[in-house]
């Protein structure tokens, strides 16, 4: 049984998109998962396809409809499917890694992105979604922001990733960022690599590449450290009983 991605969008063209390729595409290629991308339209009931409707209390923007997205999601999820459903929204908990690799190892996630100014509070309560946010940033919809969250997930599916490309060191699976990166020419045009690294003493690159990290996480991502630690990360969202009240 292979990893299973369902999106429900209104704009179902734009998939796969990037996830077609690369070792994305490869992976699905290879059947070691799948993603179906839905048309919420399709849910419609009356004679014009409406999705949406005004939003109560006054303001800008549409609302999309909780009986159109409802029976979205019912005709996406049979019963029984054991898969979490996500909203990609602005409004949602920030978007991290623990999150990333509790979706990884599930059965897949259904999807739903929204559009206008938003979806129907009531829907996404009475669902039990899982509300996500990419970033502190607004996107015209969730589906860039659906391709993010799966390219994320997918990459962790055993056999995706190659050794070579071992997800192993790399920024957040410490919990820091990682040090940086050099290969051929030893001198470019003047600027040199930093000699440690062609020593051949692995403990020393290892030490040195750890102070790397922890130096500029420190600059960057001072949030990410407290006491001089790595934050631990929390537990992720799809276990809500065992985060700190
Ligand atoms: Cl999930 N959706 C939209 N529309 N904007 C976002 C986002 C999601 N995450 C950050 N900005």
């Amino acid at each position: 049984m292979s990893w299973r991605a369902t999106v429900l969008t209104l704009f179902p063209g734009m998939f796969p998109g990037p996830l077609g390729a690369s070792l994305a595409g490869r992976g699905m290629e290879r059947g070691l998962w799948s993603l179906e991308a839905r048309d919420i339209r399709e849910a419609a009931t009356d004679r014009h396809r409406t999705v949406d409707d005004t939003p109560f209390g006054g303001g800008a923007g549409m609302v999309l409809r909780p009986d159109v997205v409802d029976a979205a999601v019912a005709a996406a999820m049979p019963e029984g499917d054991a898969r979490p459903l996500v909203f990609l929204t602005p409004r949602g908990t920030p978007l991290r890694q623990s999150l990333v690799r509790d979706l990884a190892a599930g059965p897949g996630a259904v999807l739903l992105c929204g559009r206008y100014e938003g979806v129907d509070q009531r829907v996404v309560e009475a669902r039990g979604m899982i509300e996500v946010s990419v970033g502190d940033y607004v996107l015209s919809g969730g589906e860039v922001a659906a391709m993010v969250l799966l390219d994320a997930c997918v990459r962790l599916i055993p056999g995706v990733m190659g050794a070579a490309e071992s997800a192993e060191e790399e920024s957040f699976a410490s919990g820091l960022l990682e040090y940086p990166h050099y290969t051929r020419p030893a001198d470019w045009g003047g600027l040199r690599v930093p000699e440690v690294l062609l020593s051949g003493h692995h403990a020393e690159v290892a030490r040195w590449r750890r102070a790397q990290s922890e130096a500029v996480t420190r600059e960057r991502r001072p949030d990410l450290i407290q006491d001089g630690r790595v934050v631990p990360s929390p537990g992720a969202a799809l276990h809500p009983a065992a985060s700190p009240a």
